[in-house]
């Protein structure tokens, strides 16, 4: 048996992280004192947590009953350095009734497998900016995430067993819009398949694409990984389309397209697309 795709990946994210400059620190520097693009929005009601937590693609709340320790305001220079995610504060006391909170803690809400992550009291007093920063890359999986070894962590540390991958480089014409359609058909399987984009024109990706036993000619191309039995199919696809995507998931999760390549050395060369 080969090395599975997660022990591929954990390697390679423990090598990486020996490597990896302290981002936080670096990106704390570039935002201070600079623009105010996103700040915390300020959560006053039940409803309008609830509805932050059902639009957002991402969202981290907050919920402070004391705002004057000091991971309140490392939590707002957060907002600056990660725009794309919806950073919210609440002291509400209804609200945070209503979540349980009977201390401080910072929540993430995700879609795409309707997931929370708390870090609670404990773990607020021993946070700093570079621990949260860590805490927010790895676990902000997306509709579609792209692939890094930092956010390999968070796709295995979910309930989510199943893992379908785009093989494409993102400088390619066709890359947009293949990326809108691989993310609508992302909302069809919530909770059930998580969708990664790994970006083929990237060096440091060469190993996961060889992992499923791809060319680079075959690109673009999907693999589909179940991490419990460690079974694993490929498809190469000209072109990106939901039916496509949808057929080779629902295909998978039925078994009827599943194969174990345990000790198997055929490239797959001779498959057709759908
Ligand atoms: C929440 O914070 C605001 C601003 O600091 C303060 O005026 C208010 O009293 C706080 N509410 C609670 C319930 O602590
Ligand atoms: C708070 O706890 C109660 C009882 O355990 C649970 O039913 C409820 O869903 C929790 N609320 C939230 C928003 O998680």
């Amino acid at each position: 048996m080969g090395v599975s795709w997660f022990r591929c990946l954990v390697l390679s994210f423990i090598l990486m992280c020996g490597l990896l400059p302290e981002v936080p620190a670096d990106a704390e520097e570039a935002s201070d004192g600079l623009s105010t693009t996103q700040e915390a929005i300020w959560l006053t009601d039940i409803p309008a947590t609830e509805e932050l937590t059902k639009t957002a693609e991402v969202a981290i709340i907050g919920f402070f009953q004391d705002l004057e320790i000091p991971i309140v305001s490392t939590f707002r220079s957060m907002a600056q350095q990660f725009r794309d995610i919806a950073f919210a504060i609440s002291n509400s006391s209804e609200v945070l009734t209503h979540y349980n909170i009977t201390g401080n803690s910072i929540c993430l809400f995700r879609q795409v497998d309707k997931e929370q992550l708390h870090l609670d009291d404990k773990d607020i007093e021993s946070l700093d900016a570079s621990k949260l920063s860590r805490f927010i890359q790895m676990h902000s999986l997306r509709w579609v995430t792209e692939y890094s070894p930092l956010i390999a962590t968070g796709l295995f540390n979910t309930r989510v067993q199943t893992h379908l991958l785009l093989m494409m480089n993102k400088a390619s014409p066709e890359y947009e819009e293949s990326m809108q359609r691989y993310r609508e058909a992302a909302k069809l399987f919530q909770g059930q398949i998580l969708f990664v984009l790994v970006d083929s024109g990237r060096g440091e990706n060469r190993k996961v694409i060889s992992y499923f036993q791809l060319k680079e000619s075959q690109l673009p191309a999907l693999a589909i990984y179940e991490s419990v039995d460690d079974k694993w199919d490929t498809l190469p696809i000209t072109e990106v389309t939901v039916e496509k995507v949808q057929g080779f998931c629902d295909g998978f999760l039925k078994g009827t397209l599943l194969r174990d390549h345990n000790g198997e050395e055929d490239t797959d060369a001779g498959k057709e697309e759908l």
